[in-house]
C-alpha cells in the first residue's frame, strides 16, 4: 500500500511531497474547467477498453456509470477536491474510484496522463472554436449590415492618418469584414490541427494493449487518429495555431478599435457610439469614452504574448512529454476568454454605432481629396501623369494659400500652376469615388458587388 494515498504515482515513492512542491506541481485550479472533457475522454476509452477485451464488460459498465456520477457532482458544484487532486485527470480517477472501486482502478488501462491530457485539450479547444467561429460571424455580418446601411455615405480615407481620397463607409467597413474573413480561415486551420486523436499513444510509445484508436477518436468526434505517439504527446501545435488565430484576430480588432476611438471623437466626429457600449468618467461629467473600443485595442497585447508565451514554453523541449507543458493552457484558456469577450461586445458596438453622414460627407468634400482625380482628368486630356501630377499640386499650392477648394480654383490660381484656361471637370466625392470602377474599388456597383462576394463567403464558413 502507498504511503501517499490518493496519489497516482504513490507506489515509487516512500516521502509525501512538500507543500511547496505541491503547490507548484498542482495544475488543478488552471485544468479543472476541462472536466467535461476529461470524462469524455474517460467514457469513450473504458468502453474501447471493454470492447477490444482488455477489461471486463460490468467493469467498464461500472466505470461508465461512475463517471456520469462525478459529471453529474461536477455539475451541480457537489464534488469535493481532495488535497491530493494535482490535477483534474486526477480528480476524477480518484471520485471514480471511491465510487466504483476496483473497477475504476481499471480505467487508466492502457493510457497515461500525457496522452489524455493532450485529448482533453483538444477536444475543450475543438469546442470553444466551435462556438467563436459563430461569434466571428456574428461580428463580420454586424460589418456587413453596416456596410449595406451606408453604400452612399462618403468619408474620407486616410493615409498617414492624412485625408486622401473619399471612399464609401461601406467599403472601408468591409475592409475589417474581409480581415475577419482570413481570420475565419486560420481559425479553421486551427480547428483541423485539432482534429487528430493522440488518445492511445500513451506516455510516449504507444500502448501495449491492443487499443482501438480509432473507435476511441471516432466516438469523440475526431477526424483521424495522430501517426506518431511521441510528437501525439510532446506537441502543441493545434495550440499554436489557435493562438496565432487569436493573436491575428486581436490585432484586427485593435485597428478596428483604433478607427473606432478616432472615428468617435469629437475632432473626427463621425461615429456616435450607443450608450450601451460606451462610458462615462468619474470626475469629468460631460465624458463619453469609447473603453470598447480602447479595451479592442488594448487587448491585441495580450493576445499576442498568450502566442509568444506558447511558442516560447515549447522551445526547446525535447521529445516527448515534459512538465513544461502543463503551462499550455494557462496561455491558451487567457486567449480563449479574451476572445470571448472581444467579440460579442464589439458586435453590440458596430450594430448599435450611428455614423454621422453629414459629418463624414462635409469632411470627404474638404482637403483636396479630389486632387487626384484632376490629375487623372489631365491624363485623359493627353498630359504625362507626371507633369500632371505637378501641375495640380501647384494649383493645391495657390487655392491652399487663399482657402479655397480646388472647384473654387480662380484664373489666376489656374494660371499660376500652368493650367491657364482650364475648364475645371466636376470634383465631388462622389465623381471621385463612381471614378475608381474597378474591382476592389469604390464605385457605387463594385461595392454593392463586394458585399455580395464577403456573404457569399460566409455563407460557406
Ligand atoms: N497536469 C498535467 C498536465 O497538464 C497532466 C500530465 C501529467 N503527466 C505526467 N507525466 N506527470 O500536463
Amino acid at each position: 500500500m502507498s504511503d501517499q494515498p490518493g496519489r497516482l504515482w504513490g507506489g515509487r515513492f516512500e516521502g509525501s511531497p512538500a507543500e511547496a512542491f505541491d503547490a507548484l506541481n498542482a495544475s488543478l485550479p488552471v485544468d479543472q474547467r476541462m472536466w467535461r472533457e476529461d470524462i469524455r475522454g474517460s467514457r469513450a476509452h473504458a468502453r474501447m477498453l471493454a470492447a477490444q477485451g482488455i477489461i471486463p464488460v460490468e467493469d467498464a459498465q461500472a466505470i461508465d456509470a461512475g463517471l456520469q456520477q462525478v459529471a453529474t457532482e461536477m455539475e451541480s458544484g457537489q464534488f469535493a477536491f481532495a488535497p491530493g487532486d494535482e490535477d483534474i485527470h486526477t480528480a476524477v480517477e480518484r471520485r471514480l474510484t471511491e465510487i466504483a472501486g476496483d473497477a475504476g482502478r481499471r480505467l487508466h488501462t492502457g493510457r497515461s496522463r500525457n496522452d489524455q491530457v493532450i485529448t482533453d485539450t483538444l477536444l475543450w479547444l475543438r469546442g470553444r472554436c466551435e462556438e467563436q467561429a459563430r461569434s466571428l460571424t456574428a461580428l463580420a455580418q454586424a460589418l456587413v449590415d453596416q456596410a449595406r446601411s451606408h453604400v452612399d455615405t462618403l468619408v474620407p480615407g486616410y493615409t498617414h492618418l492624412q485625408r486622401a481620397q473619399p471612399v464609401r463607409l461601406a467599403h472601408h467597413l468591409l475592409a475589417y469584414a474581409w480581415m475577419l474573413h482570413r481570420d475565419r480561415r486560420r481559425l479553421a486551420f486551427a480547428m483541423e490541427s485539432a482534429g487528430e486523436s493522440p488518445l492511445g499513444s500513451g506516455a510516449l510509445a504507444g500502448s501495449g494493449f491492443p487499443v482501438d484508436r480509432q473507435m476511441t477518436a471516432d466516438e469523440l468526434g475526431f477526424a483521424g487518429i495522430t501517426p506518431n505517439s511521441m510528437d501525439s504527446v510532446g506537441s502543441r501545435d493545434a495550440l499554436a495555431d489557435y493562438l496565432a488565430f487569436a493573436a491575428q484576430l486581436g490585432v484586427h480588432l485593435s485597428r478596428l478599435g483604433a478607427e473606432f476611438v478616432w472615428w468617435s471623437s469629437e475632432e473626427a466626429g463621425f461615429v456616435v457610439l450607443d450608450d450601451a457600449y460606451a462610458s462615462g468618467s468619474s470626475m469629468l461629467p460631460q465624458k463619453k469614452n469609447p473603453d470598447a473600443a480602447e479595451l479592442a485595442r488594448g487587448k491585441a497585447a495580450r493576445l499576442a504574448a498568450d502566442l509568444s508565451g506558447l511558442l516560447g514554453l515549447t522551445a526547446g523541449l525535447p521529445l516527448a512529454y515534459n512538465k513544461d507543458l502543463q503551462d499550455d493552457k494557462h496561455f491558451l484558456f487567457d486567449a480563449a476568454d479574451t476572445i470571448d469577450l472581444l467579440l460579442p461586445a464589439l458586435t453590440g458596438m458596430v450594430a448599435t454605432a450611428t455614423f454621422r453622414e453629414d459629418v463624414m460627407a462635409a469632411a470627404a468634400e474638404q482637403g483636396f481629396l479630389s486632387a487626384t482625380d484632376l490629375a487623372d482628368y489631365l491624363v485623359r486630356e493627353g498630359w504625362p501623369f507626371r507633369r500632371a501630377h505637378e501641375a495640380v499640386g501647384a494649383l493645391v499650392r495657390a487655392c491652399a494659400a487663399r482657402g479655397v477648394a480646388l472647384g473654387d480654383a480662380s484664373a489666376a490660381d489656374l494660371a499660376a500652376a500652368g493650367l491657364d484656361g482650364l475648364e475645371l471637370p466636376e470634383l465631388t466625392a462622389l465623381a471621385s469615388v463612381e471614378a475608381k470602377d474597378v474591382p476592389g474599388g469604390t464605385a457605387r456597383a463594385q461595392v454593392l458587388a463586394q458585399i455580395d462576394a464577403i456573404e457569399q463567403r460566409m455563407a460557406a464558413w
